[in-house]
């Protein structure tokens, strides 16, 4: 018998939505607030991206965080969540070697972070790692076009797949679905491109910077909010929450330092 007492957005449930042409919305989490907030406004699905290496730790890119950084954050946004499906980010360093080496990090996340599937960038060159989890019973989904963990490779955070480049990016699109991915991420890649792989595959396609035609979007959530400095032009601030909690830290500062914070509300008698 299950202890479950909640049930959680499935990949059958992603795939039966493609077929329906029902879009969906994916944000990133790091932690307990967003998560629950994310989850309770019904976002069904939740990625605890290496963007945690900027977003969260203040790197410059993704590429130094790891797997015991990403564990702890992963557990935390499983905990705050009761619906959405949680996806763990598999960061630089943690799959290049192999399958062996993927299957053991796709173990640690499941066992340690308890979430529903694993994410991890490439084309081709990954399909082995993508093959030994799924034999393993673990969800994987790809993430193709720019991928940041190559950004120096790449020569920078470049739209991928233009004029003769496009059919690398619909041949890596064509083995993550033979590999068995329940879903793929486009990131920054032309419109018309996205369009074209998203009617080709069986499985929904996620973009970002990738146009309107893709089955569903996702973007890293202090982007959506305006909490990111310089966010990327393919990120649209929804709300402005950098300027929002500066003037509340002003603002207290300012009662704190006048005497009117506490008052008689936030203090107790004898
Ligand atoms: O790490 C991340 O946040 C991502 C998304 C931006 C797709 O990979």
């Amino acid at each position: 018998m299950s202890n479950a007492t909640t049930s959680r957005v499935t990949i059958t449930q992603l795939a039966a939505k493609k077929t329906a042409g029902e879009k969906w919305a994916m944000l990133t989490s790091y932690e307990q607030m967003s998560a629950a907030i994310f989850d309770q406004a019904g976002i069904p699905v939740l990625l605890v991206g290496d963007s945690a290496g900027n977003n969260f730790f203040g790197e410059e890119n993704t590429i130094p965080v790891t797997v015991d950084e990403l564990i702890p954050l992963a557990r935390a946004v499983v905990n705050s969540s009761k619906t959405a499906m949680v996806v763990a980010d598999f960061p630089f360093g943690s799959y290049e070697s192999g399958a062996e080496q993927a299957l053991a990090t796709g173990i640690r996340f499941f066992k340690e972070a308890k979430v529903q599937a694993v994410k991890l960038e490439g084309g081709r060159k990954v399909v082995p790692q993508i093959k030994a989890l799924i034999n393993a019973g673990i969800p994987v989904m790809g993430h193709i076009g720019l991928t940041p963990q190559s950004v120096h490779a790449l020569g920078g955070f470049k739209v991928q797949g233009r004029g003769a480049d496009r059919t690398r990016v619909i041949d890596d699109a064509k083995a993550l679905v033979e590999a068995g991915v329940f879903a793929i991420i486009l990131e920054l890649v032309p419109a018309e491109l996205a369009k074209e792989i998203t009617k080709m595959v069986s499985v929904p396609t996620i973009g970002i910077g990738a146009g309107v035609h893709c089955d569903a979007q996702v973007l890293v959530w202090t982007d959506l909010m305006g909490l990111t400095q310089n966010p990327p032009k393919l990120a649209k601030a929804y709300r402005n929450l950098r300027t929002e909690m500066s003037n509340a830290a002003k603002e207290w500062a300012k009662d704190v330092a006048d005497g009117k914070f506490p008052t008689d509300e936030q203090s107790f008698k004898d």
